[in-house]
């Protein structure tokens, strides 16, 4: 099946959250089971310097509205897998991260810029784009592609389509004059459309042109067709319930080994979780943290934003640090959290370390070297971390929601050679607290730590089940379209 796989972010040319590591693992995963799979990429500052380190071909020399767009061919570093880049400098060849300015802010022409993206992607997929190459199935992923099945839809002879919800969260909303602006039919503007409540919405694109849905985990599926995680979503997902499939997310099992992991100087594996110790030591070093082998190490890495709840964590760690705990938080977000993040690890010096920003190299040490990893997400629509820890033998702790739910177990919920973690069921203070306390007295008794370890590494996270799953969707949309074309 030859698949044309439409995102705007790709690990590791560009990431600024899971999406990048789905669109380069996925693909990969498909390519790996002889499917003819190629990305498609806005061509970012990085991805045309990546494209110009590993070699590219320029293919194709469009003009969309006012725009000159260069499409060039190369690979996703690291993979066999072909990736385009839509080269429009005007749009996209600005500093920093993708969707907004070095302030923060949405760069003010979005709409424009993934717009145009996605009408790179139209026609590709329907052959207009002189490539010699046209995809079976273009699958997009997110609002910045909802675009896509929308102006792909009014063709008859069009590629399938799958759009892939990561974050119901995000949607991309525009105003009715930047709806205007698109140019696009004005037939469009509808409840049943592209309008929501006044606003264009580009995720609802996606969402109701695209001949299947698929999100993240089954938890999520199930979530967002519920009211309290649906946004104002959930009766249009209700409607497509029929057409909406949850696919766990899987984890690049070669990047994050801790038998192999470059980023950690000492390696371990499931017969040998006396040498995860070692990564315990180097993270408290590298972090500062007292050279203590006692104290519990708690770790959280993630985007600071209401999501993730590491406000939530902010709030319990005192009572945990005053009982002797430690912890070791990366990430950036929000400015409030960042301060209050920052404030509290002064007040405890040597026993909270707070790093702000993006490091690989310290969330993989972090993984490997902390005993319990926390995550408060207040909604997950599937969550890696936890996947990371679990295949690193560090127990995670998380609030049993979407993708959460659906991977860590806690010993009073199932049989005990199925339990790996520490599951809390509403997002306050005092569960977390209670989830903390029990996963610390677990964790305490060597019996029950090893054997939620060795349940944890055991689990299977990899792609290959997941792209089956995938493929199977492909082959299912395929046939019904190619019924409807004869
Ligand atoms: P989301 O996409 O909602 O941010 P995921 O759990 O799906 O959440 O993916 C987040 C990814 O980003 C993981 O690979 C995680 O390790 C990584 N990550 C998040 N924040 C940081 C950071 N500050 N430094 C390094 N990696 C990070
Ligand atoms: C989103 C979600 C996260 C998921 C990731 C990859 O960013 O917040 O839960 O793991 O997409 O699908």
């Amino acid at each position: 099946i030859r698949v044309l796989f439409v995102t705007s972010e790709v690990y590791p040319v560009i990431k600024t959250g899971g999406l990048a590591d789905v669109s380069a693992s996925l693909p990969e995963a498909l390519h790996q089971q002889d499917q003819d799979v190629h990305i498609l990429l806005p061509g970012y500052p990085a991805a045309m310097a990546a494209a110009r380190k590993n070699g590219s071909l320029r293919k194709a020399q469009l003009r969309i509205g006012v725009y000159p767009v260069t499409l060039w061919q190369t690979q996703l570093p690291g993979s066999s897998v072909t990736l385009w880049l839509v080269d429009c400098p005007p749009l996209f060849d600005r500093p920093g991260n993708p969707y907004q300015n070095e302030e923060g802010s949405d760069w003010w022409d979005n709409a424009h810029r993934y717009h145009l993206f996605a009408r790179v992607a139209t026609m590709m997929a329907l052959g207009q784009a002189d490539l010699n190459w046209i995809p079976d199935v273009v699958h997009c992923n997110d609002w910045q592609t909802g675009l896509v099945p929308v102006l792909m839809n009014s063709s008859y002879k069009r590629p399938a389509t799958v759009f892939t919800i990561h974050n119901l969260a995000y949607q991309g909303l525009f105003s009715h004059e930047t709806f205007r602006s698109l140019g696009l039919p004005d037939s469009l503007w509808r409840f049943d459309q592209l309008e929501f409540h006044g606003q264009l919405s580009f995720i609802k694109g996606g969402l109701v042109f695209s001949d299947h849905l698929t999100t993240v985990s089954p938890g999520y599926a199930k979530e967002i067709c519920n009211p309290q995680l649906g946004y104002g979503l959930d009766g249009l997902l209700r409607h497509r319930e029929h057409a909406l499939t949850g696919i766990l997310n899987g984890i690049d099992t070669r990047q994050w080994d801790p038998e192999s992991d470059p980023y950690l100087d000492h390696h371990y594996d499931v017969d040998h979780l006396l040498d995860k110790q070692q990564c315990r030591k180097d993270l408290q070093q590298q972090v500062e943290l007292e050279a203590n082998t006692e104290a519990p190490l708690l770790g959280f890495v993630g985007r600071f934003v209401e999501q993730k709840g590491i406000d939530l964590l902010l709030d319990v760690l005192p009572a945990l640090l005053d009982k002797g705990c430690q912890c070791v938080i990366l990430g950036s977000g929000l400015r409030e959290y960042e301060q209050a993040a920052v404030q509290l690890a002064e007040q405890y010096p040597g026993r909270l370390s707070v790093t702000l920003g993006y490091n690989e190299a310290l969330a993989h040490r972090i993984t490997a070297g902390v005993d319990l990893f926390v995550m408060p997400s207040r909604f997950e629509p599937c969550g890696l971390n936890q996947m990371y820890s679990l295949r690193y033998g560090t127990l995670p702790v998380v609030h049993r929601v979407g993708g959460l739910r659906d991977t860590v177990f806690e010993p009073q919920h199932v049989p005990f050679d199925q339990a790996n973690g520490f599951t809390f069921d509403s997002p306050e203070r005092p569960a977390l607290l209670a989830a903390l306390t029990r996963a610390l007295e677990g964790f305490n008794r060597p019996n029950t730590r090893q054997r939620l370890q060795r349940n944890g590494m055991a689990g299977d996270y990899s792609w290959q089940p997941r792209a089956r799953e995938y493929i199977d969707i492909y082959r299912q949309i395929l046939a019904a379209r190619q019924s409807i074309i004869d």
